[in-house]
């Protein structure tokens, strides 16, 4: 079966097979910190590597610790390209000039809201993919513990959720940064806070990784997470009984994105991979390797169980204000002091 999707995958990428010259000629290693998931990255680092020959040295680490190495390195930065998180850490690394304006020629391929992230860091960062917010649950521990699947988020404060529920920890995680920024957009921040403290009685832990809670209610560890809904069909492909759901009152998505690290010491390689990265047919790898996210080249296949942007009620998701890097560390800074303190 991985054989067959590295075979389907080769041919996808075999359009890039002529850049294979150049790209060796640019320097035959690539950097890259690696933000979605471990299926997803060594994906492309195989198809990458048999395409061009460029060998690309892949790590890795949620948006929140990406973001983190990054600015430890940045005297000495040993990361080329930071591929995919959230968008968020990604405006607050171009904000504090980490990352390097760069444009593109695949740029007008994109969609508006890919190219709408590049404008917004003056070029030193794009949008490589879209998700939603929502919930993912178990159907069977549901059943058996008869509860209700949450509609809103009200209802995951109510006391039959009690320990039930599972979200990262918006210090390391990009989805959980998500959470806390749509929560604020969608009640104000005064009930927003009020409301994650409520939320907080009913969750049994907070994990270090995004994609965590939602592998934990695939397992049934837990039965319910606050995850980016595009993370359930790869689990239910597995066999595993989850299913995911938005909130009916309203919910964000993510921009997930792409930067190059400014002082890279492979700028070319990085360049190449990059452009790569961006067209249609590297972008489909992601399907390739079941993660469902929106693709941000629009000439990309569209997989059916991407989720149906026009089904689900949306927040104007601010990402210029969220990205900010005042704004990023403040939030999580009075959720660590106002929630993630309290006793549960
Ligand atoms: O790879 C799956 C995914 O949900 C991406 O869509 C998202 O950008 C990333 O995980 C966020 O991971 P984390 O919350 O650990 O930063």
């Amino acid at each position: 079966m991985k054989k067959q999707i590295i075979a389907a995958s080769l041919t996808l990428a075999f359009g890039f097979a002529h850049t294979a010259a150049s790209a060796q000629s640019a320097g035959s290693t690539v950097n890259v910190i690696c933000s979605v998931q471990a299926e997803w990255c060594n994906l492309i680092s195989t198809v990458y590597a048999k395409t061009t020959g460029v060998k690309i040295n892949m790590s890795l680490k949620g948006s929140g610790e990406a973001l983190a190495q990054i600015i430890a390195e940045r005297e000495n930065p040993k990361t080329d390209v930071w591929f995919g998180g959230t968008g968020d850490p990604h405006l607050q690394a171009a904000e504090q000039n980490l990352t390097l304006e760069y444009q593109s020629t695949v740029m007008p391929q994109l969609q508006g809201w890919a190219q709408q992230q590049a404008q917004q860091s003056k070029f030193k960062t794009v949008g490589i993919y879209s998700g939603p917010l929502g919930f993912g649950y178990n159907t069977e521990i549901l059943k058996k513990k008869n509860m209700p699947v949450p509609q809103t988020w009200e209802d995951l404060t109510k006391p039959i959720y009690k320990g039930e529920i599972q979200v990262a920890n918006p210090a390391s995680s990009g989805t959980a940064y998500t959470m806390i920024a749509t929560l604020v957009q969608l009640m104000g921040e005064d009930k927003a806070f009020e409301y994650m403290k409520r939320l907080h009685k009913n969750i049994s832990q907070y994990t270090r990784s995004g994609t965590g809670p939602i592998k934990a209610a695939a397992r049934g560890e837990t039965a319910v997470s606050i995850s980016f809904i595009h993370d359930a069909p790869g689990e239910a492909m597995q066999g595993f009984p989850v299913l995911a759901i938005t909130p009916k009152d309203g919910t964000g998505a993510e921009i997930g994105s792409m930067s190059i690290i400014k002082g890279a010491k492979n700028l070319d390689a990085a360049k190449k991979f990059y452009d790569w990265a961006l067209s249609a047919s590297a972008q489909e790898l992601g399907a390739a390797a079941k993660q469902f996210q929106v693709p941000a080249n629009k000439g990309s296949k569209v997989d059916s169980r991407v989720p149906d942007f026009k089904k689900i009620k949306f927040i104007n998701y601010d990402y210029a204000k969220y990205g900010a890097s005042t704004e990023r560390r403040r939030l999580i800074a009075k959720w660590e002091k106002e929630v993630n303190s309290l006793p549960r």
